[in-house]
């Protein structure tokens, strides 16, 4: 079976300098990946190679298949007057030529995707008034909309309740199950563990491979520098903890 995405020797960047480099990687269908590293350690910057939007400035970037994302979250976009209907029905957008407006068997495939991720009710409601967690289920919809065989969704758990991120976890795991590849920028480690493979990045890959092998602390250590502490546990044995990110989160700043 040939990878969705593979890279080798990629670097990428906003100018002539890379922002990151030495991606060696491949994603292949059926697999979740987990993206880690700190802010500004290059997630987002990935993502937008493999969404076009940044060229390679060394090595090679291979992406057999159509990508759809679920972005960041950005607060200054969420009070535009669009239903959950509106967001799922952008992803007929290529589909179609830009003037003509969407149709019935357009508008069914998008309350079909909203279905499945469990929205149905919900397609008239205002996208801004959704609860986090609906609105990254909204923006899956879209993604199934677009037939998107890779799914990049880029921190999708922050701000989400437990309960928000247990349904989420389970919906990209179906998608998963499909034979989609799903690359997941995240700040959870536990989390990733639970994936198929992680792809550690800090400014260059770190590393890439399977949680169990990969996590180890010297990789922990090279990924997240400075915000890496070591806890005493119950057992004698000492447990990795990460610092929580928000004191530098560009997020906020705002
Ligand atoms: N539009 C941009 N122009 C120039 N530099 C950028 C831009 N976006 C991000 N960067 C820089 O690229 C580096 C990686 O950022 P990013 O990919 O956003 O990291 P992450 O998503 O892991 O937090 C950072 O040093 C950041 O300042
Ligand atoms: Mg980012």
């Amino acid at each position: 079976m040939s990878a969705l995405v593979e890279a080798r020797g990629l670097a990428v960047g906003y100018g002539a300098a890379p922002v990151l480099g030495d991606v060696d990687f491949a994603l292949e269908a059926g697999e979740r990946v987990g993206v880690l590293g700190p802010n500004g350690g290059g997630k987002t910057t990935l993502f937008r190679a493999l969404l076009g939007e940044l060229r390679p400035l060394a090595g090679e970037l291979t992406v057999a298949g159509r990508c759809g994302t679920v972005p960041q979250t950005e607060r200054s976009r969420l009070d535009f007057p669009v239903s959950a209907l509106d967001v799922a029905l952008m992803g007929t957008i290529a589909g179609r030529p830009w003037w003509r407006r969407p149709g019935r068997a357009e508008r069914r495939t998008a309350r079909a995707a909203l279905g499945r991720v469990g929205l149905e009710q919900l397609a008239e409601r205002t996208f801004g008034e959704l609860s986090g967690g609906q609105r990254q289920r909204v923006l899956v919809a879209r993604a199934l909309v677009q037939e998107a065989r890779i799914v990049l969704l880029d921190e999708p758990f922050t701000g989400l309740d437990a309960a928000s991120a247990e349904r989420l976890e389970a919906l990209l795991d179906e998608l998963a199950s499909e034979g989609r590849g799903i690359l997941i920028a995240t700040h959870d480690v536990d989390q990733a563990r639970a994936w198929d493979r992680v792809l550690c990045l800090n400014r260059r890959q770190i590393a890439f491979g399977p949680p169990a092998e990969t996590l180890t602390r010297e990789v922990l250590a090279a990924t997240y520098g400075g915000a890496i502490v070591t806890l005493p546990a119950e057992d004698g044995r000492e447990a990795l903890a990460l610092l929580p990110p928000h004191h530098c989160d560009h997020e906020h700043s705002a």
